[in-house]
């Protein structure tokens, strides 16, 4: 069967050496992709928010499934044309991406629902805003409640801090935001949890735990993600429990009494204060560069995962793991989250393929055989091993051999897990 993957980055990248593996998949074509997939897939290089030339190339090469790896399509309602048009997509329809395209809508389905998250309220203008504003104590987690590639969350320490951004957002800063959500701020330990979710039921795909911020110690501005690990320890089983008990089956449970359902990768933010889960946020998709540290450590085929789900037989499926955990660390070009320079050349050829270590593109492109960057988040050096300690070691002596001067990373990565060895 011929396949097609929608994204560029370093989540995509790792899904198609995953999807690779399976022997059911007679071609892989990654849209656009990047020099990555390139290696192992073939490129097509389409926008695929045009959804009716997306169509066209998918019907001329004989695609007939589609895997959708970023959000934006989701919520632009991909899966619904994709659907309507006969072509098998894995991914949440547009009213379920809502979960993620719309703060305002999840926190409501948490209300509704006695789902645990931070205490809230969603301002519709500015009056609005200052009147509740009096209803929480400082620091106020600010939101813009449309996508914002990561970039509409803030918190903030002052009143007129609170006041200056929600005023920037209600003036348009995010193009797809019209209202602000005001939050609690939550203080416990941020992890994520995965799941594949079909009409019926859903089965785990894992933990893991992401950087954000772009500093060591976790200090500076929030970012996609500058590294993760997986499994998250802190997720152990009790939690596991609570956060299927009290998160997943209430939500998934809500959407149904809308005569809505929810079909593809659910990725479940959470903050963990005394062994109890707070739902921080759902994102529809995968998360990057939480994928890239799930994917080698499953030992199931992916795409019988994904089979399954499309015929809402997924509670019919166990699925196994390797022994072995698994680390990222990003590269980014220096900058990042704010400006930053593209087109430098990487050299990789001081790189020694091994079994256990994994490059994944994300922010690359080729050009005259050279890889250039062409993103904030260039690369993620991931490793599998027995002990995270050492899996970050090797990890930074591949990043020393990288030595691209005009980059950075952080080399706290797993700092949690490590530093109680
Ligand atoms: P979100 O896009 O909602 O996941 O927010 C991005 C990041 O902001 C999260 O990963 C958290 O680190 C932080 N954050 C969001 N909401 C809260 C909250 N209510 N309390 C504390 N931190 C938060
Ligand atoms: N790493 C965070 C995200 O994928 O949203």
């Amino acid at each position: 069967m011929n396949i097609a993957l929608i994204g560029s980055g370093g989540r995509e990248h790792s899904l198609c050496v995953k999807l690779k593996e399976s022997k059911q998949i007679n071609q892989i074509f990654c849209i656009p992709g990047n020099p990555g997939t390139a290696n192992i897939a073939q490129n097509l290089k389409i926008d695929f928010l045009n959804f009716n030339s997306l169509l066209a190339n998918l019907k001329y090469h004989k695609v007939k499934l589609v895997i959708v790896g970023p959000e934006e399509p989701l919520v632009k309602g991909i899966v619904n044309f994709l659907e309507k048009n006969k072509i098998k997509v894995f991914g949440p329809t547009k009213f379920a991406a809502k979960l993620e395209g719309s703060k305002a809508f999840m926190k409501s389905i948490c209300k509704e629902n006695n789902i645990p998250t931070a205490k809230f309220k969603i301002c519709k203008n500015i009056t609005d805003l200052k009147k509740s504003m009096k209803n929480f104590t400082l620091p106020v987690v600010v939101k813009a409640d449309g996508l914002a590639a990561g970039k509409g969350v803030f918190i903030c320490k002052t009143k007129n801090k609170i006041l200056k951004i929600s005023n920037e957002i209600f003036n348009g800063k995010f193009k797809s935001s019209k209202k602000v959500v005001l939050e609690e701020f939550l203080i416990g330990d941020e992890a994520s949890y995965f799941l594949a979710v079909d009409k019926k039921g859903f089965v785990p795909l894992g933990t893991a735990q992401d950087h954000k911020k772009v500093y060591e110690k976790e200090k500076g501005p929030n970012t996609g993600g500058m590294g993760a690990y997986s499994p998250a320890p802190i997720i152990n089983r009790s939690l596991e429990k609570k956060i299927i008990n009290k998160i997943v089956k209430p939500t998934l449970n809500a959407l149904k009494k809308k005569r809505e359902y929810f079909r593809g990768f659910l990725y479940v933010g959470l903050m963990i204060k005394d062994n109890e889960p707070y739902l921080i946020e759902y994102n529809v998709r995968m998360g990057d560069p939480e994928c890239q540290v799930i994917m080698p450590r499953l030992k199931t085929d992916l795409f019988k995962i994904i089979n399954y789900c499309l015929k809402d037989k997924l509670k019919n499926l166990r699925i196994s793991w390797k022994k072995y955990k698994c680390m990222t660390i990003v590269l980014c070009s220096k900058g990042y989250p704010g400006k930053y320079k593209n087109h430098k050349i990487i050299k990789l050829n001081k790189i020694r393929k091994k079994k256990n270590l994994f490059i994944i593109h994300a922010g690359t492109k080729k050009q005259n055989n050279k890889i250039l960057s062409a993103g904030g988040r260039v690369l993620n050096v991931v490793v599998t091993g027995q002990n995270f300690f050492n899996i970050r070691k090797n990890i930074l002596s591949v990043l020393q051999k990288i030595n691209w001067q005009d980059g950075f990373y952080r080399k706290d990565i797993g700092w949690r897990v490590i530093n109680k060895r």
